[in-house]
């Protein structure tokens, strides 16, 4: 099915059929009611308790589900492994098709989602039903929401697989965790996507697997119910995205992104196929919006002329000796010589639309790292790493893409690019430095009774670089 495109009568009619499958046993009156009612709204989990309805519907419909066979779709495990497992036996339509490190990151999981969505509702009986996010941004929202704590309900996972702390209430997301400070302020879609996936995405997923949770690892992450309401706020954020303008667009320039299907399963088990361009509008096509967000940015695929876009031109100015983070304790800093670059480093950082990135390619881990790395460049040796300060860029974090045998078969390198503008302009102004540190900090889950995290794997990054990235708007031929 492509749904874009449509006139607004279409659009109607389809959101007609939709919502009548998806009250399949509701009288004609019942959907007439839904019809006059506005689309779903997917509202914070912050302001919610054990006893709103959103909550109580989705622990009944997983407890429904965990009751069907693995082989059914509809089921709690067949939902799960959509996105990655390790069942054995023969593999299933659609098991292992999550998208990591690619540019359907985001679309993809916007699928996998509204689907996973329509199921709750069927199987709540709730035709209100829609996902709650976890806004853990939020300062007040920093532990697991209380209602996932409590055991016997739907919601609720044990400390075995749900990693310690969190039932309890002692482990928490490090504000290094939950920043969108990276991916925000980025213009070209590729930049937002994969700076998103990596912080707040990858890392949160990392804080529950450093604790031995499910949510740590591509093919147990979402057996955990909170996994959902995690990817809501991922979904939400890309939408308050778009809506900050200045040139912002989806890759409506890449055919793959535009075309490329996936399949999933409707809320009657049967097979359905979906592409970009069928969820750029989530209001529109989808038929929810996110408590409190701005307007929803409309963008369309079948329209011949369309804004200019951002994409970025690159130079590198020089390499990191190689870099490997072993198992244990962090490693010494690694040192790059910027005698030679001083001066147009500053100079450079000085520019309009013209950023000082340092890139992390060919990243590849031996297994699931249960830790990420906040990363520091030029931090003096007598400074402790504290992510207040101008030193720290953002965090190298690696989840399911760059880890051996978790690329749904496939061995995909991970690659990252971080902002050094601020850190550039503190380490070389200041006094006359030779070199530049390049310093990685593992971190996992905050504690409340402090223990040290260790990094458990080989980590080797291919390649670090310094380069310079230039902003240019590019027109859609
Ligand atoms: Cu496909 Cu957050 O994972």
């Amino acid at each position: 099915m492509t749904l874009d495109g449509y006139t607004s009568a279409q659009t109607r009619r389809r959101f007609l059929r939709t919502t009548v499958a998806a009250v399949a046993g509701a009288t004609l009156c019942d959907v007439e009611k839904l019809l006059a009612a506005p689309p779903f709204v997917r509202m914070d989990v912050g302001g919610m308790t054990a006893t709103t309805s959103a909550l109580v519907s989705y622990g009944k419909a997983i407890d429904a589900m965990k009751l069907l066979p693995a082989t059914n779709p509809l089921s709690w495990a067949y939902q799960a492994a959509i996105h990655g497992t390790t069942m054995g036996g023969p593999p299933q339509p659609a098991w292992n098709t999550c998208e990591h490190g690619t540019l359907e990151f985001l679309s993809w999981h916007r699928m996998y989602l509204y689907w996973f969505e329509r199921i709750i509702r069927k199987q709540s009986g709730d035709p209100n039903f829609a996902l709650p996010f976890w806004n853990y941004e939020s300062a007040a929202e920093r532990y697991l929401p209380p209602p996932f704590r409590t055991s016997g309900t739907g919601l609720y996972v044990a400390d075995v697989n749900r990693g310690n702390g969190w039932n309890a209430g002692t482990s928490f997301l490090l504000s290094t965790t939950v920043s969108t400070t990276g991916c925000m302020p980025q213009l070209p879609f590729n930049s937002f996507s994969s700076n998103l996936e990596g912080t707040p995405h990858n890392v949160v997923h990392i804080a529950f697997g450093s604790t031995g949770g499910w949510m740590g690892s591509i093919s147990t992450a979402a057996q955990d119910p909170i996994f959902y309401l995690h990817h809501c706020n991922i979904d939400r954020l890309w939408n308050a995205w778009l809506a900050q303008g200045g040139g912002r667009s989806d890759p409506l320039s890449d055919a793959t992104w535009k075309t490329k299907k996936f399949l999933f399963f409707d809320e009657n088990g049967k097979q359905v196929w979906m592409t970009g361009c069928d969820i750029l509008r989530a209001q529109e096509q989808l038929g929810y919006t996110y408590e409190g967000e701005p307007t929803q940015v409309k963008q369309y695929c079948p329209i011949k002329l369309r804004p200019p876009w951002w994409h970025g031109i690159y130079e590198v100015l020089g390499p990191w000796p190689p870099i490997k983070l072993p198992p244990g304790p962090d490693p010494a800093p690694f040192e790059l010589d910027v005698r030679s670059l001083r001066e147009r480093l500053l100079k450079i950082a000085a520019e309009r639309n013209t950023d000082i990135v340092i890139q992390l390619t060919d990243v590849m881990a031996e297994r699931q790292p249960n830790v990420y790395w906040e990363v520091y460049v030029g931090l003096p040796k007598d400074e402790p790493a504290a992510a207040e300060s101008r030193f720290y860029v953002g965090n190298l974090a690696i989840f399911g893409a760059g880890v051996q045998g978790e690329g749904h078969g496939t061995a995909r390198s991970a690659q990252f690019e971080l902002r050094l503008n601020d850190a550039v302009r503190a380490a070389l102004s200041s006094r006359d430095q030779g070199s530049l540190s390049l310093r990685f900090v593992a971190r996992g889950a905050g504690m409340k009774e402090q223990s040290e995290i260790r990094n458990n794997t080989m980590v080797s990054v291919g390649k670090a670089t310094i380069a310079v990235r230039r902003l240019q708007k590019a027109r859609t031929p």
